[in-house]
This record gives C-alpha cells, structure tokens and sequence, in this order.
C-alpha cells in the first residue's frame, strides 16, 4: 500500500503531523522533494521536533525513513538533525540517504541571496536557503549528488562549478569569491559522516513495492507553491504535487493508493504572491497569534486568511486526493465566526475555477459562507460525533463543496490531538 501526504495550499497545512500520525502503520516514510526550505513541526510528549530534510516517520522507529531523490540536500542541517534525533534518544539507524539527491553547496545560498536582491517586482521572498540554485544545478546538468559527494571525482566536479560561479559572481559586481579548498575541506567531513546512510533507496524502494509493504510519501512545500501548479513565479523550484512523488522516489504512479491533501481550518502563506483569502485586518491578526502562525524555518510572521475551496478543488483534481486531513480545527473554533470561500467573483462574475495566473487572482474576490464558531475545547474529542454541532457542520460544508472526504481533523498540536474517520472516497464523490 502506497499512501501520499501532500500539502494542499501554500504550505505549512501541518503534513509534519499527520506523517508522523500515518507512520505508525508504515514500513517506510520516504520524503520526495524540496529541502530544508521546508519545516513539519512533530510534537510528541513534551518535546518539539521541527524536520527540515529527515522525514517526519523517523520517530517511528519501525518505520525507515528515506530522503528520496527528489530532496536537495544541506548536508550541515541534515547532520545537525541527525545530531539533535540522537541527543533525544532516537538513534537514526532507520534513516536513508538516495545517492542520487542533489547536494546543496554555500555558493548556492549566495545565488539564492543575490537573485532575491536582483529581482524588482518579482521578489519572491525565497527561504534563502538556496533551493532554487540547487535545483538550478540539478537542471543545468552540473549538480553534485550525494554519490558524487562519496566519490573520488568530487574535488574536480567541485571545482569546475566553482570556477564558473565565480565568473558568473565576477560578471554581477559582486566582489563575493568562491574558495573550492575550503568547500572541499568542510564538505570531505560531511561525507565521511553521511556515507553510512547512503543508499540506492529507488531499489529498495521497488523491493518494498515487491514486498507488499507499506509505503508513505512525504510531500514537502504545497500544491500552490509547485513550479508548473502553483503560482508562478512566486513558487518553490520543485513539484512538490502527485508528480513529483514519481519522480521523487521511483515509485511508480499506478502503485498510489490513497492521497491524502493537508489543509488547515484557515489558510496561511509564506513569502511573496497572490493569496485571494488574506486577512490583513485584526481578524487575521487573531488567526495568527492563536494558530502560532510564525515560519518554523525562517520564523517570518505567516500571512494568514480563511480557508479557500476554490484552491482546495483545484489541489484535489490535479493531486487526485482521496482524502482530506484538515488541522487547527480547534484554532478556528475558539472565533465566533468562521468564513469559508466557496466561490469568487471576478469582473462582475462568479468564478469557481483556480487559474494560478497572479494577474487573474488579484481580480478575483471571495465568495463567503459564514459558519458559528465559538467550539468550545475539543481536545478531547477522539471521534467526529463528539465534536459540537457548529463544528460538524463546517466540516460538512467542506465536503459537501469538495466531494471529498474530511478524514482527519486536528484537534491541537500533539501527536494524539487527532480524530481519524473511516470515512472513503465514495463512487459518488469520485
Ligand atoms: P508542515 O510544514 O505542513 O509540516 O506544518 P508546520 O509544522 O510548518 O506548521 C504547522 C503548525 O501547526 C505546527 O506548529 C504544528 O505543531 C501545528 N499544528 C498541527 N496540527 C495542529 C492542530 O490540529 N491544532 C493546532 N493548534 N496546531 C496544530
Ligand atoms: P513546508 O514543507 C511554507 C515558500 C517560501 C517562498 C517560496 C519560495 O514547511 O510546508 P524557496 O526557498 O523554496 O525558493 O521559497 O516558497 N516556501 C514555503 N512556505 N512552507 C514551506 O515548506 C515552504 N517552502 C518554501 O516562503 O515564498
Ligand atoms: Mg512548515
């Protein structure tokens, strides 16, 4: 059985959560693209744990957890998790490392960096953790993989990127100088640490698919910020959509069984771009100080709004979701009413299909139903029947305008504040 968790807005949805909840019935948690752009915040007892490349399954320790092909890699804040993981008890013999994801180097957070500062109007407020030039590289053809990194050749692979960023930083202005030494010196040591979890993950992946076991794919980023589905330009440089999955960790598409789309009972966005439900009133401000809404990789204050089915229906066609697993229920319910977007309006007209367009979003205004919020503590609650009435019937509205099934709900930040339903995809949804 495969089964996929994908972010379904713009990020930050809670995927870390329901990974970690997912894993438990899982032979492997393989993460398939991205890099430490990315942060999923696990909290487990009394502890936090905030993943930015090892795959939120890890504290399973059944469950062996690979960085797929389709991840960049910063090989410094990997160690330094592994380093955490360890410092808590967690041993890290269940993690895997594809020899063929790409490696993230210093000159890559430079380009990153100066990119951000060269563009005008298209700022895309990056992570500026160089996930763009890396994958700039991977596509260019002059990338490092990770057995690369383990390789003899590396120095001269190394060297022969540097001579060209260099020429290329010369051509800029800027008076920033690459050294390949003192890469080469800090990377050597890294190698020497990783190469004990490197692997081909793609066969033992396949040997797994052979197996019958249970395999579940960890989406990084969100269908919004996905480089052909999201909304280009102000998107991350992977496909962090049902694609990528494939591409990602040589899983086949036709071995996907269920995909479950992540959202929040309220939308967020990090960075620059169109975003039809913000609130930049004290509303939003509320949203973001009870939903904790600051970056877990670069702390920014999150943009916050209600949440949007017009994008949500959009994540559902393109990913095939089978399943929705909403978080923060609790969050909205502490306000006394809750907006949910079913539609737009655009030039006088009502509009129920996404175009990722920025120039047609920002024409587009939200269509709103009004719900009671006011839920009282739900976290207690371990099934759908014990929740309130206001918060069923939101729930209810969500399905009824998706066709989709609500089979999660977050009900707070812990491992256990969640309500699972044997609720499936019906022929009638589909
Ligand atoms: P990810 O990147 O999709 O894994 O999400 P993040 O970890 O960046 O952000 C989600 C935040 O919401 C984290 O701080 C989680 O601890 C928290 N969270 C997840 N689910 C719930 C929930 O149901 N209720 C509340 N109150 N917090 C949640
Ligand atoms: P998780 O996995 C939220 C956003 C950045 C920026 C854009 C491009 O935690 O949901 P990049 O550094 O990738 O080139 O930045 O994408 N972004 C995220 N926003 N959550 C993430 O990951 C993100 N990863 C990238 O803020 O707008
Ligand atoms: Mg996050």
């Amino acid at each position: 059985m495969v089964k996929v968790v994908l972010g379904a807005f713009y990020g930050d949805e809670g995927k870390g959560k329901i990974i970690d909840y997912l894993s438990q019935d899982s032979d492997y948690a393989v993460r398939f693209s991205g890099g430490n752009n990315a942060g999923h915040t696990i909290e487990v007892d009394d502890k936090k744990f905030a993943f930015h490349l090892i795959p939120s399954g890890i504290l399973n320790k059944d469950c062996k957890a690979i960085i797929g092909n389709g991840v960049v890699i910063n090989p410094k804040v990997l160690i330094e998790e592994i380093e955490n993981l360890k410092k808590n008890g967690y041993d890290c013999s269940n993690l895997y490392i594809s020899d063929k994801a790409h490696v993230i180097f210093p000159y890559h957070e430079i380009f990153d960096k100066l990119q951000e500062e060269l563009r005008n109007e298209r700022k895309i407020g990056t992570t500026g953790r160089g996930i763009g030039p890396a994958y700039e590289d991977k596509y260019q053809r002059n990338g490092i993989r990770m057995e690369d990194l383990l390789s003899d050749n590396f120095y001269t692979y190394l060297n022969d990127n540097v001579v060209v960023k260099n020429k290329i930083l010369e051509g800029l202005g800027s008076n920033v100088k690459i050294n390949t030494d003192e890469i080469f010196e800090e990377y050597e040591k890294y190698a020497k640490y990783l190469k004990q979890y490197v692997c081909n993950t793609t066969s033992m992946l396949h040997k797994a698919l052979k197996n019958n076991e249970n395999i579940l794919c960890e989406g990084a980023q969100a269908t919004l910020l996905d480089i052909d589905f999201g909304t280009y330009p102000y998107v991350t440089s992977s496909s962090p959509t049902i694609g990528g999955v494939s591409t990602g960790t040589g899983i086949g598409s036709r071995y996907i069984d269920e995909v479950y789309g992540v959202i929040k009972a309220y939308s967020s966005r990090v960075g620059e771009g169109p975003y039809v439900t913000e609130l930049t009133d004290e509303v939003g401000d509320k949203i973001r100080e009870l939903g904790h809404e600051y970056g877990t990789t670069t702390k920014r204050p999150r943009r916050v709004g209600w949440l949007d089915l017009v994008s949500l229906n959009y994540a559902v066609m393109l990913n095939g979701i089978t399943g929705i697993a909403m978080n923060h229920l609790d969050t909205i319910g502490k306000l006394d009413k809750i907006k949910l977007c079913t539609s737009y309006e655009k030039d006088g007209k009502r509009e129920e299909y996404f175009d990722t367009n920025p120039e047609f979003l920002k024409k587009c205004k939200p269509i709103y139903e009004e719900f009671d919020g006011d839920f009282g503590d739900i976290s207690k609650c371990k099934t759908f029947e014990e929740l309130p009435l206001n918060a069923k019937k939101y729930v209810n509205r969500i399905e009824e305008v998706t066709d989709t099934p609500v089979e999660f709900i977050g009900t707070g930040p812990g491992r256990d504040d969640i309500i699972k339903r044997n609720k499936k995809l019906t022929l009638s949804m589909k």
